[in-house]
């Protein structure tokens, strides 16, 4: 039997060998969760002894990083603002940028409750069901063009008993939504088609529909923007995810006679990553 300490350096230097970025860290994050033991633990037992069992479920885990996979479809979630959302390979993976738009959405909504929402893209559904959770009254909408998304999204609804709130529609951006909204919120595709294969082997393991936003990455985004003021309430709420340096260019698409002010924050890693306006 080997010790906690000689296999997380045993893993560091295996996914060193494959190219694997930090791979200490992440040495320690699969045999937390081979062990079901949280890393303060593994830092602080690093002679506990790790059972053969455990040993080869950690070096099949330790195989699969090394071949891109990453750790939310090893173990089938993630987490997003605190709730546990299943993945697969048909959604993307929730990401922390996106916890930063629903957030920044709530404060510029200052404690005002929207009725309907309507979560365009939504994938997991992590967004449609986290806003459910936050308004228990609003009847929300989650739409996506692939139906095997939103099976996903449908499964995650059930799990955290949102179900009943929430209406799923198979749909090509609104081709197939009806009636207004107080809240349009979406984190489209939006990375421009060329740049695709340069993003990290992991992320070439998720849905190049869910990433993929044409020639300048705001393809979606555009059509997104123009067709929004029929679906929105006035001084009804948009609110998007956008790209990296797309801040300029998305602020231009909204028509300054249909549309207030149009505010830009940025996510936490200091990046303009979101747009937010409000119809007149
Ligand atoms: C960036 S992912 C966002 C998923 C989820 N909302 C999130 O934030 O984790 C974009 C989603 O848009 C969907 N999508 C792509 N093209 C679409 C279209 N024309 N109409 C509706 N949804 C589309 C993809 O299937 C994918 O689920």
């Amino acid at each position: 039997m080997l010790t906690v300490r000689e296999l997380t350096n045993y893993g560091e230097e295996y996914l060193k060998q494959h190219k694997i970025e930090e791979p200490s860290q992440n040495a320690l994050i699969l045999l937390s969760l081979t062990l079901k033991r949280g890393s303060t633990f593994l830092k602080v037992f690093s002679d506990y002894m790790v059972s053969e069992k455990d040993r080869q479920n950690f070096l099949s885990i330790l195989e699969k990083k090394a071949k891109g996979e990453p750790i939310a479809h090893i173990t089938g979630e993630q987490e997003f603002l605190g709730h546990i959302f299943i993945v697969d390979k048909n959604v993307l993976i929730p990401r922390p940028e996106t916890e930063g738009l629903v957030e920044e959405t709530l404060r510029l909504l200052k404690g005002k409750a929207p009725n309907r929402i309507l979560d365009l893209c939504t994938g997991s559904g992590c967004i449609a069901c986290s806003l459910s959770l936050l308004y228990q009254n609003a009847e929300v909408v989650g739409s996506d063009v692939s139906q095997k998304s939103l099976n996903t999204a449908i499964k995650n609804a059930e799990n955290l008993n949102v179900a009943e709130r929430i209406k799923f529609i198979k749909s090509n951006l609104f081709s197939k939504l009806e009636g207004k909204f107080d809240l349009i919120i979406s984190n489209p595709p939006y990375i421009p088609t060329a740049d695709i294969s340069k993003l990290q082997k992991e992320v070439l393991q998720e849905p190049r529909k869910a990433l993929d936003g044409g020639k300048d990455g705001i393809l979606y985004i555009k059509k997104i923007i123009n067709s929004a003021p029929e679906f929105l309430n006035s001084e009804g709420m948009i609110a998007m995810e956008i790209g990296y340096q797309q801040s300029e260019a998305v602020s231009k698409l909204f028509k300054k006679e249909l549309w207030q002010e149009v505010v830009v924050k940025k996510d936490i890693f200091g990046v303009d990553r979101y747009i937010f306006a409000e119809l007149k």
